[in-house]
């Protein structure tokens, strides 16, 4: 984007929709349809400082942050330094943040972070450079986090402070309970950042407790600060950070104070926002159905009665009075609405054969379809649509199964060892002869030292091995036959780094080939993009990329794709366009292909900040799914699976 585009979009900033959301929004948002955009937008933005900066013979003094969110800003930098000359001699830059205490040649390091992804590949000085030290002597910390705080001031205080946000709500690792006059310190990390970081340490027993961090204040005195949010995990705290009151247990709700900021997201980071979620409460509305369905599953949830009971006095009461001044009455409309809901209820998600399909989610023709169930781990597919799956079976569907990565990071390395064990005395008893060849003792001395160690290759793949045996029990237990197991290993994920795993050619002309291959009518990916490594996000991008980009195919026009949710998140109601129920037998079926995964029973590596097990939750969610529609005045099931279709 250049300096006229970026100019103009400043000035398209849409004021009047400022001023009606101000009562909700206290720090001004900028959307974007994608984190792409997005970063690329404030790259260019900080270029555009530097290079005035430069006019001027100036430096300019950047605050900078890690993590996912500004991986793409960096990127982008790095690109307009290669290719458009922007010299980065003039800039100095003051890191948020780095654990504590960690030593700086270590790959989990804030100051390896920096250097790999951004320093190592622009010019600038390495002596403007500043890191919080990771690996100071505890006596020296204090004088040196003051002195962080003077070096800060000298250089003239921060022009632009770039920040990402943490779902604790931290900002730099000022975590819940840091109030806004807090400077540079040692400070405790949040258990829900600890578990964040647990896939970059390899475990979470490994992360540090304790970061050095600029305060609060120290970020408040920054000239002008850009926060971003990418992805819908970032939706409950962005929401909180800009609506919620000031108060240290949200400390980025400070940043409102700031009278020079403004916060960068995707449309999946904002949609907890009340403008996404209860448009109606800020403003005028242009009211097409689903808007109204929306309104009407809030409407009848709020005052706590079936769709078919709200009155014209409930809508007028609740601000919807606009919603129904085209209708004749409120009864019209909730029986609309609720047909639209009934219709989205089926038992066939693979089509009703020999019916009436034009108020089924499913086609009826063909009869028997070809189906291919996208699995970003080895075990989403059980989890999110386990019932589904076992009945498109049933009904004879040519059910494929495809998972798309090893999942290979997220099996304990004690697991690991007993498989190996299991290897060895199998060879020794059950063959007869040894194998403890030099390869073989050189795993055993890597798998007891590995709580020390970067996870190597050889025990990833272990791992992985262990994972592929449990998807190919779950799929055979839902009745796939073997040559429709898929293992795709895509390459995106064997990145040394969750942050790294970005969707590259070689993912998506994979997803491409087995999609050609198989020509399916129906093709299911997990899109609850809220889990937290982001693995699903590049999943399914790999999976609309590659269906895009086969669009002219004739056999394509006939492929519909259906996105199910899974463990992290599940669907609003309004979004559902397809909705299965399960019978008390299924959903204890399901339970059964679940437990096939072992190594992620009772305690998988990456639970997140919930306790339940994947099981758990997978029944927790499908009961309120049938529970809400239940609610809403619909037959009661024992649990359902939702499902929203994807135009590509
Ligand atoms: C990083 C930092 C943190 C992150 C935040 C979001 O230097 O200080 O506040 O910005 O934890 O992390 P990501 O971007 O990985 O979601």
């Amino acid at each position: 984007m250049n300096n006229s585009k970026i100019d103009k979009r400043i000035s398209q900033y849409p004021k009047s929709l400022e001023y009606q959301i101000k009562s909700y929004e206290k720090i001004p948002v900028e959307l974007f349809n994608d984190s792409k955009d997005g970063s690329i937008y404030i790259a260019n933005l900080i270029a555009r400082a530097i290079r005035e900066k430069q006019e001027h013979d100036e430096n300019i003094v950047l605050g900078l942050a890690t993590g996912s969110s500004p991986l793409m800003v960096y990127a982008e930098l790095i690109r307009l330094h290669k290719e458009e000359e922007l010299s980065f001699q003039n800039v100095i830059t003051f890191n948020l943040d780095e654990y504590y205490p960690l030593d700086p040649s270590r790959l989990e390091s804030y100051d390896y972070f920096m250097h790999h992804y951004f320093f190592d590949h622009i010019d600038i000085l390495e002596e403007n450079i500043n890191i919080p030290k990771g690996d100071l002597k505890l006596s020296e910390v204090k004088k040196y986090c003051n002195n962080y705080e003077k070096k800060i001031h000298l250089a003239g205080g921060i022009d632009i402070q770039l920040l990402g946000i943490g779902r604790s709500g931290h900002i730099g690792f000022n975590e819940p309970g840091s109030e806004d006059n807090t400077l540079t310190r040692l400070v405790r990390l949040d258990n829900l950042t600890r578990h964040d970081a647990s896939d970059d340490f390899g475990g979470l027993e490994k992360v540090p407790y304790e970061a050095i961090t600029m305060g609060v204040k120290t970020i408040l005195n920054a000239k002008e600060i850009y926060i971003m949010a990418w992805g819908q995990h970032k939706a409950d705290i962005v929401k909180e950070a800009i609506e919620g009151k000031p108060s240290a247990f949200i400390p980025s709700t400070f940043l409102q104070q700031h009278a020079n900021v403004r916060f960068y997201m995707d449309t999946a980071a904002a949609n907890k926002l009340t403008r996404v979620q209860t448009p109606w409460k800020v403003g005028s509305c242009k009211w097409d159905e689903d808007l109204a369905t929306k309104a009407v599953i809030w409407l009848s949830q709020l005052v706590n009665k079936p769709i078919l009971k709200l009155t014209d006095e409930d809508y007028n009461e609740y601000g919807l009075s606009e919603l129904i001044l085209n209708q004749t009455n409120a009864y019209q409309l909730n029986i609309k609405i609720f047909n639209r809901l009934q219709h989205t209820i089926t038992g066939w998600p693979g089509g009703k054969p020999n019916t009436d399909d034009s108020q089924r989610p499913e086609r009826a023709n063909p009869k028997k379809k070809r189906v291919l169930l996208f699995s970003p781990h080895p075990d989403d597919d059980v989890i999110s649509m386990g019932g589904t799956f076992l009945r498109l079976v049933e009904q004879g569907h040519e059910v494929h199964v495809a998972y798309q990565t090893s999942g290979n990071t997220a099996v304990h390395d004690h697991d690991a060892l007993r498989y190996l064990e299991f290897y060895e005395d199998f060879h020794n008893t059950v063959i007869g002869k040894s194998v403890k060849s030099k390869s073989f003792r050189d795993l055993e001395k890597l798998l007891a030292n590995a709580n020390n160690h970067k996870i190597t290759q050889a025990l990833k793949d272990t791992k992985g091995l262990i994972r592929r045996g449990e998807a190919r029990a779950g799929a055979r237990f839902c009745g796939v036959p073997d040559e429709r197991i898929h293992f795709m290993d895509m390459p995106f994920y064997e990145a040394e780094s969750s942050k790294k795993r970005m969707l590259s050619e070689a993912d998506i002309s994979l997803t491409m080939d087995l999609i050609k291959k198989i020509k399916p009518h129906q093709v299911f990916a997990a899109g609850d993009l809220a889990d937290p490594h982001g693995t699903h996000r590049v999943c399914l991008n790999a999976v609309i990329e590659a269906l895009t980009r086969m669009k002219g195919k004739k056999w394509i026009k006939d492929c519909w794709l259906w996105l199910y949710r899974g463990a992290w998140q599940e669907f609003d109601i309004n979004e559902i366009e397809m909705c299965v129920p399960l019978s008390p037998n299924e959903l204890i079926k399901k339970r059964n292909a679940i437990f096939l995964h072992q190594s992620q029973k009772d305690r998988p590596v990456f639970p997140g900040e919930d306790e339940r097990e994947f099981w758990q939750r997978a029944e927790d969610r499908t009961r309120k799914t049938a529970e809400e529609y239940r609610e809403l005045g619909f037959a009661e099931y024992e649990a359902m699976e939702a499902f929203r279709r994807w135009h590509y």
